[in-house]
């Protein structure tokens, strides 16, 4: 979604600015622009597309200046056209906008009236016409940014320049993050520490309903009342990360094969290896006495959550009420103060997650983050947070970040289990013995499934639909296969319960539809086979991922069938995650898209 940077500095910014771009390039955009202030005048590049085509403008009208501001565009209001592009322009005021202005429409009308020409179909441009209309009223910089603030409703970060001003950005947030990085006699402004990480790790983050003045050596927050306030400056560790693709063709490559060893440091942070017992959960959330769990989540995150509620049903006998968070926010779920909520994000700011969370707040009830980025609202408005450890995942589909998720959900559903008295230390031990295995049975099946992956990719990549199938955890799988296939290869693809197949959708089934059926030798493996048996007998084409032992169990004359090593049931959707990844992952290589950035898609969804 819109990325957002600032630099007030004593060197020229424009190529900084387009850098700080580029690392936010993996939350999606699709046009871009850069305005800077030079002699006293605002300038500006806008471009449609990726940031190429801005550095080709920047390179044949280069953009002078100290002080600038910086914008990847996910369009909402208005075509990704250049004339939508922000930086957005009127009379000596300058403005990026990652959000929705809900009020835009009403705002439009009562400056259009009073004689405002706008030149765009957003809704981000009643903001500078605003701020303008204020600043011809006599208001000063700082009055007329707090003017418009009472005015807009909806969710925001923004960036603004005042020609008049050539030493000072204002920023606001309420929704989308923003932070503000802490230099040498520069100051910077970014939506994320990552964006900041090469000029500083020194980061203060703004809370909902502040606005700031940034000069080159000082910052000044304000609340929504205009109240100066504190926030902490905090050291990030965003630059302690390489953001680069090594080798590998794709970020999505890279962060597949980085999952054994992301997850072994996720495992670290929740199980002692040496006794094979997971740490017990400390703090507020006690799963012993919570009657029940909530857990929300959208995307990929809700589908780790969905086999989570498996998890935690199963083996700590505590009831999970699930949904994705778009649903859950509105649904009224009638929740008691004493259960317990788990909130599933790798980004941490998706809109939808964060409005369930204050939801579950509101009713009382304590509050947990499965959260990749530590330093995100998600995390910082929790009552505990449970860290994912998967370092940044730049690919727009998440692989590393989904595993992760499930090996910190299987380690608190352990956790819970045991402080539940539902699973007895043997049975705890043998669980944690199959997780601790789990980071070298990764590196086993990446090495060895590869060519197959590649030659069945080839073939999906013909194809207009697909089907996957699966039972127990595999169903959530199955799912979360089909959305992989289908965001980044963009073909058509459902992810079903086996059982449900006859129910509806065996009416697809005939040779052009490949059904891929995930189903791990576990105690549901016989009725999937009978499920696949059904498919078989209308000639639809299988793929078969399995272990070795179904592999010798089945007979069937499947069209293809993966094997992967026997594993027990609790590691199992971790390990068949990698080959449905790699599935999608090749297809989408074969058929030539945008891997890492698939179209229409971003990578952190901070509007609902
Ligand atoms: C799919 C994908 C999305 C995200 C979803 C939630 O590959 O990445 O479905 O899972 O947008 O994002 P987070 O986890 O940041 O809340």
């Amino acid at each position: 979604m819109c990325g957002i940077v600032g630099i007030v500095g004593s060197q020229p910014v424009s190529e900084r600015l387009v850098d700080a771009l580029k690392r936010l390039e993996y939350r999606g955009y699709d046009s871009a622009g850069v305005a800077t202030i030079k002699d006293g005048e605002l300038h500006r590049r806008r471009a449609e597309g990726k940031l190429v085509n801005l550095e080709g403008k920047l390179r044949e009208e280069p953009l002078a200046g100290t002080i600038g501001i910086a914008h990847t565009r996910w369009a909402t209001h208005g075509a990704p056209t250049e004339r939508n592009a922000h930086p957005h322009f009127t009379d000596g005021v300058a403005v990026v906008h990652n959000g929705i202005i809900e009020n835009f429409a009403e705002l439009k009308a009562e400056l259009a009236s009073a004689g405002a020409e706008f030149q765009t179909e957003t809704d981000t441009e009643v903001v500078a016409q605003l701020l303008a209309s204020f600043r011809r009223e006599g208001m000063g910089r700082r009055e007329a940014m707090h003017a418009m603030l009472k005015r807009v409703s909806g969710a925001y970060a923004l960036a603004v320049l005042f020609e008049d001003d050539p030493s000072t950005i204002m920023a606001a947030r309420n929704g989308p993050p923003l932070a503000i990085g802490h230099g040498e006699g520069e100051m910077f402004l970014g939506s994320d520490a990552i964006a900041l990480a090469p000029f500083t790790n020194e980061i203060t983050y703004l809370v909902d309903g502040d606005w700031a003045v940034i000069g080159r050596a000082s910052v000044h927050i304000f609340d929504i009342d205009g109240n100066l306030v504190t926030r902490p400056r905090q050291i990030s560790m965003a630059a302690a990360y390489m953001i680069d693709k090594g080798n590998h063709r794709h970020f999505m490559e890279k962060e597949i094969h980085e999952q054994p060893e992301v997850i072994s440091h996720a495992l670290g942070h929740y199980v002692n290896f040496i006794e094979n017992r997971v740490l017990p959960v400390s703090g507020v959330i006690d799963f012993a006495k919570v009657p029940s769990l909530a857990i929300s989540a959208c995307g990929t995150a809700y589908l780790a959550g969905l086999i989570g509620k498996y998890w935690f049903e199963r083996y700590a006998r505590l009831p999970v009420e699930i949904d994705v968070a778009s649903e859950f926010r509105y649904r009224e779920i009638p929740l008691s103060p004493q259960s317990a909520a788990l909130f599933i994000s790798q980004s941490g700011e998706t809109a939808d997650t964060l409005a369930s969370l204050r939801y579950c707040k509101e009713h009382g009830l304590k509050i947990g983050a499965v959260v990749n980025t530590r330093e995100s609202t998600i995390a910082r408005e929790s009552d505990a947070v449970f860290p994912i450890l998967a370092g940044p995942e730049i690919g727009v589909a998440s692989t590393k970040a989904f595993t992760c998720q499930l090996a910190v959900l299987a380690s608190l559903a352990i956790a819970a289990g045991r402080a539940r008295g539902t699973l007895g230390e043997e049975e705890e031990q043998a669980m944690v013995k199959s997780l601790a295995e789990m980071p070298r049975l990764m590196s086993r099946v990446l090495n060895s499934i590869q060519p197959k992956i590649e030659f069945l990719s080839r073939e999906l990549a013909k194809c207009r639909d697909v089907l996957y199938l699966g039972r127990g955890t595999s169903f959530p799988l199955a799912m979360e296969g089909a959305l992989k296939l289908k965001e980044i290869s963009y073909i058509h693809a459902e992810g079903y319960a086996a059982g449900e197949l006859k129910h509806g959708p065996i009416a697809l089934i005939d040779e052009n539809m490949p059904v891929i059926v995930i189903a791990p030798h576990d105690r549901f493996f016989d009725k999937t086979v009978s499920n696949m048996q059904e498919v078989a007998a209308r000639g639809g084409r299988i793929i078969l991922i399995t272990d070795e032992k179904g592999a010798a169990a089945t007979t069937l004359d499947t069209m293809h069938t993966i094997v992967l090593p026997n594993v027990d049931e609790i590691v199992a959707p971790m390990i068949f995650s990698l080959p449905v990844q790699l599935l999608a992952y090749h297809t989408a290589v074969f058929m030539g898209t945008d891997v890492d950035q698939p179209r229409n898609l971003a990578k952190s969804v901070t509007v609902e």
